[in-house]
């Protein structure tokens, strides 16, 4: 621990001290309290949000998530397409990078959609936006068509761009909500199975043997999913994964008949849970992300069977983290700080400023989504008791967030 200006008691991982002491020599010591314990790490990096602009900005804007973002330590994060119109072609896409380079507070970089309208019949115009986009994907549905996934992984590999892959398989989904598991059979619930995760991931695999793309598997959920991935690492193919804070702490056996614990992937089993653990442990599963998903409050309080998918997760993702895995002795802040900002800024090459982001770490708080930047609220981490608590962060130099 180091003791800066003699006054604050404060911990660098992973950046460098005198760089980060010579900045809050400028900018003042207001935030810190000489009775508490901070930490520093590089801003942190989301490759997986849903920040609404174009068309859906009654559940968040670029604005209100970028600064739900910066309020989290994140400095960058990358925008599913699944927006409208689509970032399908220069002219959608265009769309939404005016959007951003109006009003986001951090570095915000759209994903293009793999296909048309995200329709999966026609490859969208992948070209003219690749030197634009940080990668492709279809997320919130799989792309059902080998042949179209085939075509798509061989454009993507020429143009030297990632595949993002929402993996689910339509026809395994039988209307299901929540994970096809105990919580579904004793309450009456219809189930999404494991299957409908990794058979696709199991087929992109093959396609990627082939095709040699860069392909990254979103919100793994599944303990399949988990060794198909170590497997065809251990191959040598060039593959990454992430997962979500959420499918790391939860399981269906915590699930309550409430929205906010509705997302897909859904929770899975205990089994899952624990599988994922040891993928984050042992490198299989690269990086956290967080599907951050906000919808209306309307949106989300019609129960699990009818609520929309998806949850907010920008701003509970480090609290979560810290209390359950680092202050366990499970993970290390240094692990925890190449899944945040190492591992998904090398993946998918983004770009890295004189960056940074100050936590808190001894007072513990409430989380109160009624607190949150976001317009969302839907979380199932209401009310839980958490330690880390984000008071500065900046970007290229510029302070973007400061309690
Ligand atoms: O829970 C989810 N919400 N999963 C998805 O795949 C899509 C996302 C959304 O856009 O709301």
């Amino acid at each position: 621990m180091a003791v800066f200006n003699e006054k604050v008691n404060i911990r660098c991982i992973g950046i460098d001290e005198a760089s980060v002491f010579a900045f809050l020599a400028n900018e003042g010591l207001d935030i810190f309290d000489p009775k508490k314990e901070y930490v520093v790490f590089p801003g942190f990096c989301d490759v997986h949000v849903h920040f609404r602009e174009p068309g859906f900005s009654y559940k968040e804007t670029i604005a209100t998530g970028s600064k739900a973002a910066a309020a989290a330590g994140y400095t960058c994060v990358c925008t599913m397409p699944n927006l409208s119109p689509v970032p399908d072609s220069m002219e959608t896409l265009a769309l939404q990078l005016e959007k951003i380079e109006k009003d986001a507070l951090i570095r915000v970089i759209p994903y293009g959609a793999i296909s048309r309208g995200e329709l999966g019949k026609e490859l969208a115009d992948m070209d003219e936006m690749a030197y634009l986009v940080c990668g492709f994907s279809d997320d919130g549905r799989g792309v059902q068509d080998d042949e179209m996934m085939r075509n798509a992984m061989l454009k993507a590999k020429a143009l030297g761009k990632p595949i993002a892959a929402h993996c689910e398989v339509n026809e395994l989904l039988k209307g299901g909500y929540i994970h096809d598991g105990v919580y579904a059979r004793e309450h009456g619930h219809r189930g999404i199975c494991s299957e409908s995760e990794y058979e696709q991931i199991a087929r992109d695999i093959e396609l990627v043997r082939e095709t040699k793309c860069a392909y990254h598997v979103c919100h793994i959920s599944t303990k399949e999913s988990v060794e198909l991935i170590r497997k065809a690492k251990a191959e040598g193919l060039d593959i990454s994964c992430e997962t979500g804070p959420h499918y790391l702490v939860l399981c269906d056996e915590d699930l309550q008949e409430d929205g906010r614990f509705k997302m897909n992937p859904p929770l899975r089993s205990g089994e899952d849970r624990a599988a994922l653990i040891e993928g984050i442990l042992d490198g299989t599963i690269d990086m956290i992300a967080t599907d951050h998903a906000p919808h209306s409050a309307e949106e989300k309080g019609r129960g699990l069977e009818k609520s929309a998918m998806g949850i907010v997760g920008l701003e509970t993702a480090f609290p979560i983290l810290y209390t359950h895995f680092v202050k366990k002795g499970i993970l290390s802040l240094e692990k925890l700080s190449e899944l945040m900002h190492k591992k998904p800024l090398e993946r998918f090459r983004l770009p890295k400023g004189k960056d940074m982001c100050i936590f808190e770490l001894s007072g513990e708080y409430s989380i109160e989504p009624d607190n949150f930047f976001s317009m969302g609220r839907a979380t199932p981490f209401a009310g839980e008791k958490v330690y880390g608590r984000c008071v500065l962060t900046v970007m290229d130099g510029r302070t973007v967030y400061k309690a």
